[in-house]
């Protein structure tokens, strides 16, 4: 059990990678604490994995300083935070985003986690032992069209990672990035709107197909939360069968 006493929060734990970390994190001894904003989805997967539930919209800081508030609360700290929550915006061109776009999207994607890691921060700097997984996305590091707001986000917050990493390596924290790629609920709803994705986005995968959140994607991150990961940090992890390589060029159809 990699994860024996481990207490870890995952946001967006509900559905997708998020529920496949917390499935698999509980699987190897950690307590979860599954943070998410689908009170029905998160409860399940919570229930599922003896967790606990805690609704939580990480674009909302009082409600992110609850989140581990909670944890310290209930199991007297933190030892491994996943920022992974995000819900897609609208596509359309950066000439059209507007300011509340830009807003929604960078309080979910950015901002969340920044809170999140500062107050788990002391709690882990406490004990020495501290392992941070921010989920981020090729669709930032290749600059995908139609998505500014996730892209800025995403890449804001691969910066966020290395500079806590620097900061905060004298400590016992590990901060590392995993992109994914995986047929996520996310996924499963883009493919309904646009069925040729799923054909593409296999045809676009080195390994011909997208991951499975908790065989392929799960997996990755628990060695970013293991005790093995205590020399790795400021790393970006590519988990997506070689996407990143040839860079999926996703070029949607905008008005
Ligand atoms: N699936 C992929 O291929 C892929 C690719 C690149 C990056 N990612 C990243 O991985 C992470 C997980 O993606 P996914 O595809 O599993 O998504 P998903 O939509 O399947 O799951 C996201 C979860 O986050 C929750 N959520 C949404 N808004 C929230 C909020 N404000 N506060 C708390 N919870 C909230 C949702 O309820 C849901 O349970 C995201 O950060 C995403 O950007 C995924």
């Amino acid at each position: 059990m990699q994860l024996d006493g481990r207490v870890a929060i995952v946001t967006g734990g509900g559905d997708g990678i998020g529920a496949g970390v917390a499935r698999r994190f509980a699987a190897e001894g950690a307590t979860v604490l599954v943070a998410d904003v689908n009170e029905e989805t998160g409860g399940a997967v919570a229930d599922e994995i003896g967790g606990r539930f805690l609704r939580t919209d990480v674009g909302d800081k009082s409600q992110v300083l609850e989140m581990v508030a909670t944890a310290v609360r209930e199991w007297g700290g933190v030892d491994i935070l996943v920022n992974n929550a995000w819900a897609p915006g609208e596509l359309g061109r950066v000439e059209n985003k507007t300011d509340d776009m830009l807003a929604r999207g960078l309080g979910i994607g950015f901002y969340g986690p920044l809170w999140a890691m500062q107050a788990a921060f002391p709690h882990m700097k406490e004990r020495g032992w501290g392992r941070i997984v921010n989920m981020c996305s090729l669709n930032g590091v290749n600059a995908h069209m139609g998505t500014l707001e996730y892209n800025a986000a995403k890449e804001a917050l691969r910066t966020l990672t290395r500079t806590a990493a620097r900061e905060w390596a004298p400590t016992g924290i590990v901060v590392n990035a995993i992109c994914p790629g995986a047929k996520s609920a996310a996924f499963r709803r883009r493919m309904r709107e646009n069925p040729e994705l799923e054909k593409a986005s296999g045809a676009m995968n080195p390994m011909g197909r997208m991951g499975d959140p908790e065989q392929d994607i799960a997996p990755a991150a628990l060695f970013l939360a293991s005790e093995g990961a205590r020399y790795v940090t400021g790393n970006t992890l590519y988990v997506d069968g070689g996407s990143h390589i040839n860079g999926v060029a996703w070029t949607p159809d905008l008005p």
